[in-house]
């Protein structure tokens, strides 16, 4: 019977798990053969599937870049696609002595045999995107979802000509705000109306779908953070959208029964670009002092630091279904773990500081990260998980 079972299991499209065929049903009229087949199906499709999201747990800038950067490298996914608002987002990414900074090709490029995509609900601003193309040399592996919106000097205009977006809010000028609003109107251009994206166009959707029911893996690259989502931030002081791991789901049009894991990055000294409520902010001299300056990878602004925000880190994690967490920046906790790789080798000071974050968010504290550069990372995924 369980043969048969996993037959029927295995005829069907594991991404439909109700969907049961009219000449299959038999199968599932007895109670036990129900559970079996439940059970089989999880098993079977735990092994089989992987679609990560990777999201920040603060206000941005958490270094979710590098930490997309080095699980590239290492799980080597067939996708990385992008989620996220658009070109206000500035991931940096530090391989070797090279720095690079993008806004919108995804933080995963640095491990050359993924395809790249940019999912439906990312704003795509074409010239942005061609320089960035051009810099990196992912032409051939970079493809944008026919459904982006796309940003057009006019709203990059309204935006930086608005008193109450650039002034009060803080925004970053790239044209977001205006671009989403023309998109809730319904009166927004589409990538599939631009000729020079053309070479560029996929269904994102149905791509990492065909990879996932292959049993490939692949990545789903977050931007921003929770405290700048417009529905769970601190409005009005947030950014055009949604920014947590269902968001990015959507944005790139994976249902959430498809999700494995939701990593979600958090920074051991939380910054904010912008206007609005910090918490836990402390005074620039304060954080001058304690070495940490930082400046927007968009709009070079200074960034305001905070301290670790146990509530905020918590109230985020159950918001974005946080299964792993990331720490980065543990090297400003205590400098002398600046570029460790193995956990032993921090000190007492770090892991009691881990030990406190790890009890607020909930979860395995998996990734650490201990320096600006791709490979400064402790990885503990295989132990924990
Ligand atoms: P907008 O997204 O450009 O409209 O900006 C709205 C707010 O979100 C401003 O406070 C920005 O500084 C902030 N913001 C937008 N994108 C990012 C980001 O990628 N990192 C950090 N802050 C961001
Ligand atoms: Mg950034």
């Amino acid at each position: 019977m369980v043969s048969e079972i996993v037959w029927h299991i295995s005829q069907k499209n594991p991404k439909k798990p109700f969907f049961i065929p009219h000449n299959h049903i038999t199968v599932l009229r007895e109670p036990v053969q129900r559970i079996l087949y439940f059970a089989i199906r999880s098993i079977l499709l735990d092994i089989t599937m992987s679609c990560t999201i990777i999201v920040g747990g603060f206000f941005g800038d958490e270094g979710k870049g590098k930490i997309v950067a080095h699980i590239a490298c290492k799980d080597k996914p067939v996708i990385i696609s992008r989620g996220g608002v658009g070109p206000n987002a500035g991931h940096t990414v530090q391989v070797g002595d090279r720095e690079y900074g993008v806004r919108m090709v995804p933080s995963g490029f640095v491990y050359k045999e993924a395809k790249l995509c940019i999912g439906s609900g990312v704003l795509v601003d074409p010239r942005v995107l061609k320089y960035e193309v051009e810099m990196l040399d992912v032409k051939g592996r970079i493809f944008v979802d026919k459904r982006c919106g796309i940003i057009t000097e006019d709203h990059i205009v309204r935006d930086k000509g608005s008193a109450h977006l650039s002034k009060k809010i803080g925004s970053t000028g790239s044209g977001c705000g205006p671009a989403n609003s023309d998109r809730v109107m319904r009166i927004s251009p589409q990538a599939k109306d631009v000729p020079e994206l053309a070479e560029y166009l996929l269904d994102v959707p149905k791509a990492i779908d065909d990879e996932l029911k292959q049993g490939r893996t692949v990545l789903l690259e977050g931007t921003q953070g929770f405290g700048i989502s417009l529905y769970y931030g601190t409005y009005p002081f947030v950014t055009s959208k949604d920014t947590s791991a269902s968001q990015i789901a959507a944005d790139n049009g994976v249902g959430p029964t498809k999700i494995d894991e939701v990593i979600v990055v958090f920074k051991a000294y939380p910054t904010r670009v912008g206007e609005g409520p910090f918490s836990t902010e402390m005074t620039s001299e304060k954080s001058d002092s304690m070495g940490i300056q930082e400046f927007g990878t968009v709009t070079h602004r200074k960034r305001r630091v905070g301290g670790w925000d146990g509530g905020m880190a918590r109230y985020s994690a159950m918001i974005n279904g946080c299964t792993q967490a990331a720490i980065t920046g543990i090297d400003r906790v205590d400098k002398s773990c600046f570029g460790v790789t193995d956990y032993g080798k921090l000190t007492k000071k770090a892991k009691d500081f881990l030990k406190k974050a790890e009890d607020d968010i909930g979860s395995p504290i998996t990734l650490i990260s201990t320096g600006p550069e791709m490979t400064q990372i402790i990885d503990l995924r295989e132990e924990q998980v």
